[in-house]
């Protein structure tokens, strides 16, 4: 690698587009574009235990008519992180997406590139294979995930809960270079299509499982490893059964989170004679762990406030160890969840950490109870404010009714900096804490008017990270009204419904003015958002905050990312309207749409009068036939819309 680098430096010329050292590619804008898969994504059809296995087998050799001879069956681990499509053409990596819809998937190329266990190139045309869609999961180590949480923390950002959210977050970031840090590795476990010249099927050349993922092992891929004993091929079920029993007992010894046993029919034939139902193949299925679990006594409920005053108890329970972390603190949800499962202070109680994320608390063993055990009573006022708790009638929570509680404004504070609200970077939950502690912010507006100076002579600041907080505060205050919308806790206001608003908003303290028919004259604005954006609106006191952020600099009108995208007048197709229909290849749907938008056009859902040009990709159907029917669509392929576009 560093030779490489070496060369490239001297001979810049030289240097190919897909090098190895160039996998982090800029900043990508927009959401992600979506992609069609060559072929469906199933899923699978779980088991539990070794009956579950015999009646699996016993199915497989009716559908294949081997009544009594063994089948024979290929194992390998369920890995637990991110599903991942990867198209090969002309031996080099096309384009990756995630499963998905099982049809559509996210595109992910760029982050995908990232991977250095996915070659950018592999050899397949020495095997006659054109194109090629492979398919795996993307997953942290479990080593490398607590060192990426550790740095997090240094760094104050939220923690991942567990590697699979580490990874199919990180699938998904835009900037490749966040991808990049997370140390994603993949394990490629299915050749799920191959295309020869003039479009042969090439997959028959592997007649079973094992030779294809020997070939992709060949191939340059990272494929579970016979030799490591990560895979097998197994005479017939009860071998299956035994190398699952035996996975179960080492998982926690494996560097890489797995949730089960993978066993497909290994013989290609034989597979295409089970076939599949509309969920998954009939030739394979997923042998499940049991969940972890453990047993503990519950200590004490502790009951946390959230920046709308919901009330959470949380379990305090003797330390015990389950699936490699300890636990002492375990959400109870709310009220109902309490009662329903009858649970009380001092019972023992079975802890789970189902598919090995959050633990959960599955009962009390009520038949260890001695008499001592108490009932848990909810309380009946804030545990902070003190103010009297209320609980809507169709929600699950009870709520601390005082917007002024302390608890909520220091979670309200948290959450207006935060990634998802004014993302100001350098101001995580910690950093809020302390200054909270400290009096410097005791309301989202004290964020704007920090004192600089003091806070370079905070212990672990200094000049330098003072001014980058200065600078990230600065940005923030430029934020669209959507954000700001959205940092504002409004009880049910969502990412979504603050962006609709933001539309079709000019000055946000005008919200103060709107009827309750304003709001619902919005498109999927309903009668609860109205309701909770209405009440912080119409509280002066909320409304001289926002004056006062504005007297601070803090944006209050619309950007131009708040408007409604305009479409161009002078594009290809301005004044159009356009739909896709039928599978497309070269580019997926949404991006289609997009380069349509980008184009003037305007994307329609149906077939109608009003419908101008018609883009039909394979297998195009009913819309085709109706379009043609009309006489007065335009009808283009997909290659001639990308030719008109360019
Ligand atoms: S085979 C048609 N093999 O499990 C065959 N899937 O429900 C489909 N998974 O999210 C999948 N390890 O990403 C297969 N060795 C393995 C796997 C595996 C993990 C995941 C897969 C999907 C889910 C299937």
């Amino acid at each position: 690698y560093k030779r490489l680098q070496a060369i490239e430096d001297r001979w810049p010329d030289a240097v190919r587009e897909d090098r190895p050292t160039r996998r982090v590619s800029p900043d990508l804008a927009g959401d992600l574009p979506e992609v069609t898969h060559l072929t469906p994504m199933l899923s699978l059809d779980n088991s539990y235990d070794a009956e579950d296995l015999l009646e699996f087998d016993r199915q497989v050799r009716k559908l294949t008519g081997i009544a009594d001879g063994p089948v024979e069956y290929a194992v390998e681990p369920k890995y637990d992180g991110g599903t991942i499509t990867l198209v090969y053409e002309d031996d080099r990596l096309l384009r990756s997406a995630t499963r998905g819809d099982g049809v559509r998937g996210e595109e992910i190329t760029h982050n995908a590139r990232t991977i250095r266990a996915l070659p950018l190139q592999a050899a397949f045309s020495r095997y006659g294979i054109r194109r090629a869609e492979l398919r795996g999961e993307a997953i942290i180590r479990k080593d490398t995930f607590h060192q990426v949480n550790a740095r997090r923390e240094e760094e104050d950002l939220p923690l991942f809960a567990n590697p699979r959210n580490a990874a199919t977050g990180g699938l998904r970031v835009k900037d490749p270079r966040d991808a990049a840090s997370r140390g994603l590795e993949a394990f490629i476990y299915q050749l799920g299509f191959a295309e020869g010249d003039g479009g042969a099927d090439m997959l028959p050349r592997f007649p079973t499982h094992r030779e294809a993922l020997e070939t992709l092992e060949a191939l340059g891929f990272r494929t579970p490893r016979e030799e490591r004993a990560e895979r097998i091929v197994c005479p017939d079920i009860h071998a299956v059964v035994r190398f699952c029993e035996e996975w179960a007992e080492k998982r926690d010894s494996y560097p890489y989170e797995i949730d089960g046993m993978v066993i497909k029919v290994n013989r290609r034939d034989l597979q295409d004679r089970c076939g599949y139902t509309s969920h998954h193949p009939r030739w394979a299925i997923a042998y499940k762990f049991k969940a972890r679990q453990a047993t503990s006594r519950l200590l004490a409920v502790e009951y946390q406030v959230g920046k709308v005053g919901s009330i959470t108890p949380v379990a305090k329970i003797e330390p015990v160890p389950l699936a490699g972390v300890t636990v002492s603190s375990v959400s109870l949800h709310n009220e109902d969840f309490i009662r329903g499962k009858d649970i009380r202070l001092g019972d023992r109680v079975l802890v789970e950490r189902a598919g090995d994320v959050i633990p959960y608390i599955v009962k009390p063993l009520a038949e260890l109870r001695d008499g001592s055990e108490q009932e848990i009573r909810f309380p009946t006022e804030c545990p902070v404010c003190h103010s009297p708790l209320f609980r809507e009638p169709d929600e699950a929570a009870w709520r601390c009714v005082n917007s002024g509680c302390e608890a909520q404004t220091l979670q309200r504070i948290i959450f207006h900096a935060s990634k998802d609200a004014m993302d100001i970077e350098g101001l995580g939950r910690s950093t809020v804490e302390r200054f909270f502690e400290l009096g410097w912010v005791r309301s989202i507006a004290d964020i704007y008017r920090l004192d600089y100076a003091a806070i370079s002579e905070l212990e672990g600041f200094g000049p330098k990270s003072a001014e980058n907080l200065r600078l990230a505060i600065e940005k923030a205050k430029g934020n669209p009204i959507h954000r700001l919308l959205h940092s504002l806790s409004i009880h049910h206001l969502g990412k979504k419904a603050a962006r609709l608003l933001a539309a079709e908003l000019a000055y946000v303290p005008d919200l103060a003015e709107w009827s309750e028919e304003r709001f619902l004259g919005i498109k999927d604005i309903g009668p609860v958002v109205a309701k909770n954006v209405m009440a912080f609106f119409g509280n002066p006191m909320n409304v001289a905050m926002l004056l006062e952020m504005e007297g601070l600099g803090v944006n209050l009108r619309q950007t131009e990312e708040d408007k409604p995208r305009a479409l161009p007048t002078d594009g290809p197709f301005s004044g159009k309207t356009i739909l896709f229909t039928g599978t497309l290849v070269r580019m997926g749907r949404k991006e289609a749409q997009e380069l349509a938008e980008k184009a003037g056009a305007r994307n329609l859902g149906a077939v109608s009068a009003n419908l101008d040009i018609l883009v039909v990709g394979a297998s195009a159907g009913s819309k085709l036939k109706k379009a043609q029917e009309l006489g007065t669509v335009e009808i283009l392929t997909e290659d001639e819309f990308l030719n008109r576009i360019a």
